[in-house]
């Protein structure tokens, strides 16, 4: 018998669809949603403000212990209050997460706010090492790629549609170097864990993903859907 409540992790690099898929599957199966990139794009931040150097490892990890962050039901980031959502989601927040998320000191700090989530009836969980470190025992794991070119296609598109004059070429760099980092540290790189259900979303569609997850579900626990 299990002794926690089921657990789907979603693992990938920036911009394969992660976000979205997990928002779905938690809003498919009514279960809970943890954005772990959120987490460590606060930190960034709070770091931004303070002044405090990506190379403080101690204060950095002493912000992520105390930050007072919460989330609304929309999933909004609330940071004493102050709806921060829109600030974490730019590159240079991005960019800042990325290094904080390279320091054994912040990841060991975020893993309590990481776990308070697993909560009944379930919990998705996004993020670049939910099914390899912070909840092994998942049981159904999944790892979402997708090609760089069309990652930074997709961010493109949707910066373009929010009115911002970004560079294609500019993009496509950023998210190279951010794989570079996140595959290549030495705490935590992103890799797929063993048994996870790997899918490569550069020429399907959301709904095509979506789909193949739920098919896993179905045989994880068949009297779900
Ligand atoms: O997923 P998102 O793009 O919001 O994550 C921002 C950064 O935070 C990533 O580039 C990655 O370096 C880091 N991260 C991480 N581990 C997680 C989630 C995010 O290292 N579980």
């Amino acid at each position: 018998m299990n002794s926690h409540p089921p657990i789907l992790t979603i693992d990938g690099p920036s911009g394969s669809g992660k976000g979205t898929l997990a928002k779905l599957i938690a809003e498919r199966l009514g279960w809970n949603l943890l954005d772990s990139g959120a987490l460590y794009r606060v930190v960034g931040l709070i770091a931004k403000r303070q002044g405090v150097s990506e190379h403080a490892p101690a204060q950095l990890a002493e912000i992520a212990r105390r930050m007072p962050l919460s989330f609304d039901a929309e999933g909004r980031a609330l940071l004493d209050g102050e709806d921060v959502s829109l600030e974490i989601r730019s590159e240079t927040a991005g960019n800042l997460a990325s290094k904080v998320a390279a320091l054994p000191e912040v990841r060991r700090a975020l893993l309590d706010w990481q776990r308070d989530y697993v909560r009944p009836p379930g919990l998705v969980a996004d993020g670049r090492d939910m099914g390899s470190v912070v909840f092994p025992d998942a049981e159904i794991k999944v790892f979402l790629t997708a090609s760089a070119e069309e990652r930074a296609n997709r961010r493109y598109k949707q910066l373009i549609e929010k009115g911002l004059d970004v560079n294609l070429a500019d993009l496509t760099a950023d998210i190279r170097e951010r794989d570079e980092r996140d595959r290549t540290r030495k705490v935590a790189p992103l890799v797929a864990p063993a048994a996870a259900l790997e899918l490569d979303s550069t020429s399907m569609s959301i709904e095509q993903v979506v789909e193949q997850v739920l098919e896993r579900v179905a045989e994880t626990f068949p009297d779900l859907l």
